[in-house]
């Protein structure tokens, strides 16, 4: 699904990714872990299409991503949240997955009207599942800005999900959520999963990562220096004295 390879952004002197070699294989949560300003989002970004890299390859579904504007990777299939919360704050919570749902498609293309009126049966039927997803049925007409923080979050997931991506990529999703959240995001990771969409899973939450995902890779300095299941990560040498040497998140995750 994808393949990163010699993967490098290089801020002036700050290796931000160096030389990052990753595979996420169709149908997996891989997560993807490490220190404050160990290269975490710098990698999504470059995914994504938000950065160029310095150096390396992008490969999606076999295909060089190189080059590629983020609207055309999206509609290659790649979706995004972001670590901080980027909705469409005066849309109301149905038009933000609406105007996700059609972002990918080309204007040009036949039935763009129908879309655009919200009226074809099958649109309406996506937007009801992702309101069910995110849990926001009951607040479909409300602004995106009145929703709470909690709210908020899901409705980023959900709009994420809308694009109809094959690989989700997700920034830290559950920060700022109490237990119960971090489990109900959970079941929502697996239930997008079970629909046939891979994840790579950026995130700070042990409780989460550790939960959730079928293989980690670690990040320090922006090189890659531990991949495995969960329970080999976590007993990994490397991996503690990174965690042990870096200042701590601040949410006692770590
Ligand atoms: N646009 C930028 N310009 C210059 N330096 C940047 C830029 N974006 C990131 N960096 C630097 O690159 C490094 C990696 O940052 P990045 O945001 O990828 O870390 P992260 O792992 O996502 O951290 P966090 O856990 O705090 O979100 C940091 O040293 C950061 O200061
Ligand atoms: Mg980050």
């Amino acid at each position: 699904m994808l393949e990163l390879s010699g993967l490098s952004k290089h801020f002036g002197g700050v290796k931000a990714v160096d030389e990052l070699d990753l595979t996420v294989n169709e149908g997996e949560i891989v997560g993807l872990i490490g220190p404050n300003g160990s290269g975490k989002s710098t990698t999504i970004n470059l995914i994504c299409g938000v950065f160029g890299e310095t150096a390396g390859t992008v490969r999606f579904r076999g295909e060089l991503m190189n080059g590629k504007p983020p609207h055309q990777r999206l509609r290659a299939g790649l979706a995004r949240t972001f670590q901080n919360i980027r909705l469409f704050p005066n849309l109301t919570v149905w038009q933000n997955l609406w105007v996700a749902q059609n972002s990918p498609q080309d204007v040009s293309a036949r039935g763009f009207l129908p879309r655009w009126f919200g009226a074809t049966r099958r649109t309406r039927r996506e937007i009801a599942d992702l309101l069910d997803l995110a849990d926001l049925g009951h607040k479909d007409d409300e602004l995106a800005s009145n929703l709470a923080f909690g709210e908020q979050r899901r409705l980023e997931f959900a709009r994420a999900a809308a694009t109809r991506p094959r690989l989700l990529l997700l920034d830290e999703p559950a920060a700022g959520m109490n237990q119960q959240e971090i489990a109900d995001l959970s079941r929502r990771i697996h239930r997008v999963r079970d629909s046939g969409v891979t994840i790579l899973l950026v995130e700070h939450v042990m409780e989460l990562v550790m939960g959730v995902t079928e293989q980690i890779a670690v990040l320090n300095f922006g090189r890659k220096i531990a991949f495995g299941t969960p329970g080999e990560v976590q007993r990994d040498k490397a991996v503690q004295e990174a965690y042990l040497g870096a200042s701590d998140p601040g949410d006692g995750s770590a």
